[in-house]
C-alpha cells in the first residue's frame, strides 16, 4: 500500500501502546473496533501491542504494529517478516517512547529499510522535545528528515507515512497541547525540507499525520487548520466512542 495517496485520503492510526491491561478490557475494545467502519477515503489502522497483535478487526480496519526489530537475534521483539505473517500492513517506528529507551535516528532508519523490504508501510515518528524560542526545533526536524530519506529510492519514499509528534505534547503528562497553528507551521517546515530531498511533486504528496493528545474534540482542527492528512492517536484510541466520533469527524471533512 502506498502512503502517497490522493491528498483527500485520510489516515487514523490508533496507538494502543502497552494497553489494555486486562483481558476483559481487551475484549471490550476489540468488540468496539469490530464495529468501526470508515468511508473509502479514510484508512483506520489499529496498532495493538504485540501480544494482542493476532486480533480480529472489521474489514474496514488495517492492523499495524508499534515497533519492529531489524535482527533475528532480538529477544522480546519481532521482525518485519513476522509482522507480515501476522497480517500487519503498517508499523510505527521511532516513537519518542522508544527513543527514550535509547533508539537513535540510525536505528529508526534501519527499521524503516527493513519494513520497506517486506512491504509493510513505515509510520515514521519525528518530533522535537522542546518548542524553544530560538527556533532550534525546526533544525531538529530537518535533520531527522534528511537522515531518514537519504539514499531511498523515489518508490520507497512514496511508501512512507511521516508522523509529526512533538514530544512535549504527547501523553497525560504533556506540557500543553500543540495547537493546530503550531502543527501547520511544522507541516510547512516538513514540506519545505521534503522539497529539497524528494524529487518532483512527490514532496507534496507524502502523507503527514499529527500525533500528541488528539481526541474527539480537537481531531478536526488538526486536519482542517493543521495541514495534516491524518492523526496518530494514543490514549483516546482506547475509547471506542471517541474513535467512532473521530472517524465521523474525519469523514465529514472536505
Ligand atoms: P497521546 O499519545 O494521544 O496519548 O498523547 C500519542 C502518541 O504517543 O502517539
Amino acid at each position: 500500500m502506498s502512503s502517497s495517496v490522493k491528498p483527500t485520503h485520510k489516515f487514523i492510526i490508533a496507538n494502543w501502546k502497552a494497553n489494555p491491561a486486562s483481558l476483559k478490557d481487551l475484549e471490550k475494545i476489540q468488540k468496539g473496533y469490530f464495529t468501526l467502519q470508515a468511508a473509502k477515503h479514510v484508512s483506520v489502522i489499529a496498532c495493538p501491542s504485540p501480544i494482542h497483535q493476532i486480533l480480529e478487526f472489521s474489514k474496514g480496519v488495517y492492523v499495524g504494529a508499534q515497533d519492529v526489530s531489524i535482527s533475528g537475534n532480538a529477544t522480546g521483539s519481532w521482525s518485519a517478516a513476522m509482522l507480515v505473517a501476522a497480517g500487519a500492513s503498517h508499523c510505527i517506528i521511532g516513537h519518542s517512547e522508544r527513543r527514550l529507551l535509547g533508539e537513535t535516528d540510525i536505528d529508526v532508519r534501519n527499521k524503516m529499510y527493513s519494513l520497506l523490504e517486506t512491504g509493510v508501510v513505515p509510520i515514521v515518528c519525528i518530533g522535537e522535545s522542546l518548542r524553544d524560542d530560538s527556533g532550534k526545533y525546526a533544525t531538529v526536524i530537518r535533520h531527522q528528515l534528511r537522515l531518514l530519506f537519504n539514499g531511498l529510492t523515489v518508490a520507497q519514499m512514496g511508501r512512507i507515512i511521516i508522523a509529526y509528534e512533538p514530544v512535549w505534547a504527547i501523553g497525560a503528562k504533556a506540557a500543553r497541547p500543540c495547537s493546530a497553528v503550531e502543527c501547520a507551521e511544522m507541516v510547512l517546515i516538513i514540506r519545505e525540507e521534503l522539497i529539497r530531498i524528494v524529487p518532483g511533486l512527490l514532496s507534496q504528496h507524502i502523507t503527514i499525520v499529527y500525533g500528541g493528545s488528539v481526541d474527539s474534540d480537537n481531531a478536526g482542527s488538526y486536519l482542517l487548520e493543521g495541514g495534516v492528512q491524518g492523526l496518530l492517536i494514543g490514549r483516546a484510541s482506547l475509547d471506542v466512542y471517541q474513535m467512532r466520533s473521530i472517524i465521523r469527524t474525519v469523514e465529514s471533512l472536505p
